[in-house]
C-alpha cells in the first residue's frame, strides 16, 4: 500500500516512520510512505503556502495553488484515490474507517496548518476528512502518522504477530482484556489464575468476559454494535445486575428487559 503526505513540515515524519512498526513495514515491502513539501509546488520568489483570509480575521489560510499542483503533480492528473484531509472538522477516525483505508491501494494525505485550507481544496480536490478527536492540533502531521499507522496495523503482514491486530481493543467492537506477563506473583499481586492455568478454554472464556467487563464499564457506547451471542448477553446482564451497572439499551430491547 502507498501513502503519499503532503505537508508544510515533512521533516517531522522521519523519526516515526523509520521506527517500529513502520519501519519494518516499510522494509518489507508492505507499505510505501513518500513524504512531499508543498512549498516545492510554489512559485512564487518566496515560496509562499498562506495567506490572510478574505473578509478578514486572524489566522492565514493555505493557498490553493500549491496544495492542486502538488497532489495533482504526483498523481499524474486528477487523483483516483482517496484524497484525505487530516481536519477536526471530519468524520471521526475508527477502526471500521481504518479498515476500510486499508483495502485502499494507494491514499493521499493532506496535512492542514494555520486556520485550515482554502475551502476550494475541500470542494474540488479532497474526497474524505478525517479527524482523530475533537481537539485542536497545531497541523494535521501527528493525525496524518495516527491515520497511516492505524491502516498499516491491519495490513497483512506488519505485526509481527498474525494474531496481533485482530485482539486489540476494537477489532472485535470490544476492548481488550487485561494482560499480564512475567511475574506470575509481584508485590503479592497475581496473575489471574485461569491464565496459568493451561486450560485454553478457560482462558479463552476469561478473556471474552473480561473484554466485555471492561467494555461494560469504560465504552458501554461500543457495545451496541458489537457481536454479541448468547453466552455474552447472559453475562452481561449478570454483571450488570452485580456491579450495579446500566445495561445499553440495545442490549436491554434486545433481552427484552424495559
Ligand atoms: N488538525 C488539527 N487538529 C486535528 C485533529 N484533531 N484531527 C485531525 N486533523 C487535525
Amino acid at each position: 500500500m502507498r501513502f503519499d503526505i503532503f505537508s508544510l513540515f515533512p521533516e517531522v515524519f522521519t523519526p516515526y516512520i523509520n521506527t517500529s512498526i513502520l519501519q519494518r513495514a516499510r522494509a518489507n515491502g508492505i507499505i510505501a510512505i513518500n513524504i512531499y513539501n508543498i512549498r516545492d509546488w510554489t512559485t512564487d520568489k518566496h515560496h509562499t503556502t498562506d495567506d490572510t483570509p478574505f473578509g478578514g480575521g486572524g489566522g492565514m489560510v493555505m493557498k490553493p495553488e500549491p496544495i492542486f499542483a502538488a497532489v495533482e503533480g504526483i498523481a499524474d492528473g486528477k487523483p483516483d484515490c482517496p484524497v484525505i484531509l487530516m481536519t477536526p472538522q471530519g468524520r471521526p477516525l475508527t477502526h471500521v474507517i481504518a479498515e476500510q483505508f486499508s483495502r485502499q491501494e494507494r491514499l493521499m494525505i493532506l496535512c492542514g496548518r494555520y486556520e485550515g485550507v482554502d475551502e476550494r481544496v475541500r470542494e474540488h480536490l479532497v474526497s474524505d476528512e478525517i479527524s482523530i478527536g475533537d481537539y485542536v492540533l497545531s497541523g494535521g502531521e501527528l493525525p496524518a502518522l495516527v491515520l497511516v499507522e492505524a491502516v498499516t496495523r491491519l495490513l497483512p503482514g506488519a505485526l509481527g504477530d498474525p494474531d496481533g491486530a485482530f485482539d486489540d481493543s476494537f477489532a472485535n467492537g470490544l476492548l481488550e482484556y487485561p494482560q499480564y506477563t512475567r511475574p506470575p506473583e509481584f508485590r503479592g499481586w497475581n496473575v489471574p489464575e485461569e491464565l496459568v492455568s493451561g486450560n485454553h478454554p478457560a482462558i479463552a472464556r476469561w478473556r471474552r468476559q473480561q473484554s466485555l467487563l471492561r467494555t461494560l464499564q469504560k465504552r458501554p457506547d461500543l457495545l451496541e454494535m458489537a457481536e454479541l451471542n448468547q453466552a455474552d448477553i447472559q453475562y452481561l446482564v449478570k454483571i450488570a445486575e452485580e456491579h450495579a451497572f446500566c445495561l445499553p439499551e440495545a442490549i436491554r430491547k434486545r433481552l427484552d428487559i424495559p
